[in-house]
């Protein structure tokens, strides 16, 4: 692949500790990774030049949390939600009939059309999780449909108990943690539980976690989300990568988070469109706590792809400074998902980038609502 400097950048935000924000600074691609950072007026000769007439640019943000195979529309529950009523977890139901009645070409048609808008808001890597087929079949289908897009794919069987299993919800703990994951092992990364008073209790997510554990795949856990509960210390006590919402927290949990190696991934969207009240990021930021903003689309509780919303969200609305808030879309996405090759700009990382049409990230909570992302590059190739 022919080398490529981008050039004529107004300010480079790279979000490394080593070369921090640069300021009429160019950026030279070789072979799908940065091969070099610096200067302008110091860049190296290459075979072709982009100027970006003083754009700032950013890493292509990370979304380490999504759920973008489904079927169906639940305007109609959201509309109810904004004239007063509350979110419950039984929603998901009318998604799971929708997805199982739909075939494969359909679901990867609407992953595909999602994956596009993510691409269009600045998203480099997404995670994808299933969580909405929940029979053996249509969970492994829906992984599969997955893994064409992405490599972070999550097993979320444990999801919600379905309907046919409402009377028996230990046969289907049974069935997620033996037949059901030793299907979908093969296709996933992760495995995540909804751990959340009527649906997964402490004991039903540990055994989820630990069962997938035996096939290799790492641990998340949709955590104190609607209310408080075990699910953030269980996910620090089972080494989980992350655990998800974090939205009602007491200080044990913000101490657990602090002490372990599990990422605190914040989804402003779904406390948006729930009209929740939202966690509090400054606390586990003052803390100590690594964070991660991801969008959680989903047709439930955040059907957005758009990192810059939630970027707005996470300033306006939790306690976060706009550098923080791009920090944690881009170098705290990358540690939710434990990588090390993207989330920042500099040598040897994937050539993931972003450049906005503005002199600088702060614009993305100070333009809400604006398409301000003005090109993006996925492994060094211009994908928008
Ligand atoms: O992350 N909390 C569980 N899962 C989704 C909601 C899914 C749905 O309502 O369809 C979430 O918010
Ligand atoms: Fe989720």
């Amino acid at each position: 692949m022919p080398s490529v400097v981008l050039t004529g950048i107004g300010l480079l935000a790279t979000q490394s500790a080593e070369y921090g924000d640069l300021p009429g600074a160019a950026v030279v691609i070789q072979d799908s990774e940065i091969a070099w950072v610096g200067p302008a007026a110091a860049a190296p000769a290459v075979d072709d030049r982009v100027d970006l007439g003083g754009r700032c640019v950013l890493p292509g943000f990370v979304d380490s949390h999504s759920h973008l195979v489904f079927a169906g529309d639940r305007s109609e529950e959201f509309t109810a939600r904004m004239s007063g009523r509350s979110y419950t977890a039984g929603g998901i139901a009318t998604t799971v009939a929708a997805t199982r009645a739909a075939g494969d070409e359909a679901l990867t048609g609407r992953v595909a059309e999602l994956t596009a808008e993510m691409r269009a808001s600045g998203i480099t890597t997404y995670e994808i999780k299933s969580g909405y087929g929940l029979t053996v079949n249509d969970e492994s289908r829906c992984l599969q449909i997955a893994a064409r897009f992405t490599s972070e794919t999550t097993y979320l069987g444990a999801h919600v108990v379905p309907p046919e299993y409402s009377h028996a919800p230990e046969d289907y703990l049974d069935l997620i943690c033996g037949e059901m994951l030793a299907a979908c092992a093969p296709h996933a990364r992760w495995i995540d539980v909804f751990c959340e008073q009527g649906v997964f209790d402490a004991d039903a997510a540990r055994a989820v976690l630990l069962a997938g554990t035996r096939y290799g795949l790492g641990g998340r856990v949709h955590a104190n989300q609607l209310r408080p509960g075990p699910g953030v210390q269980l996910a620090c006590e089972m080494g989980a990568a992350s655990a998800d919402h974090c939205t009602h927290l007491s200080a044990a949990d913000i101490d657990a988070l602090a002490s372990a190696d599990t990422v605190a991934t914040l989804l402003p969207g779904a406390e948006f469109s729930t009209r929740s009240d939202y966690p509090d990021a400054r606390q586990l930021l003052d803390a100590g706590v690594t964070v991660a903003l991801a969008t959680d689309c989903n047709p439930g509780t955040s059907y957005t792809t758009s990192m810059p919303f939630c970027i707005a969200l996470a300033v306006r609305e939790m306690g976060m400074t706009p550098t923080e808030a791009v920090h944690a879309a881009t170098v705290g996405g990358a540690a939710a998902l434990r990588r090390t090759d993207i989330g920042v700009i500099e040598p040897g990382r994937r050539a993931d980038l972003l450049a906005l049409n503005a002199p600088s990230p702060v614009h993305l909570a100070y333009r809400p609502g604006v398409g301000l992302v003005g090109g993006v590059w996925q492994n060094g190739l211009q994908v928008a």
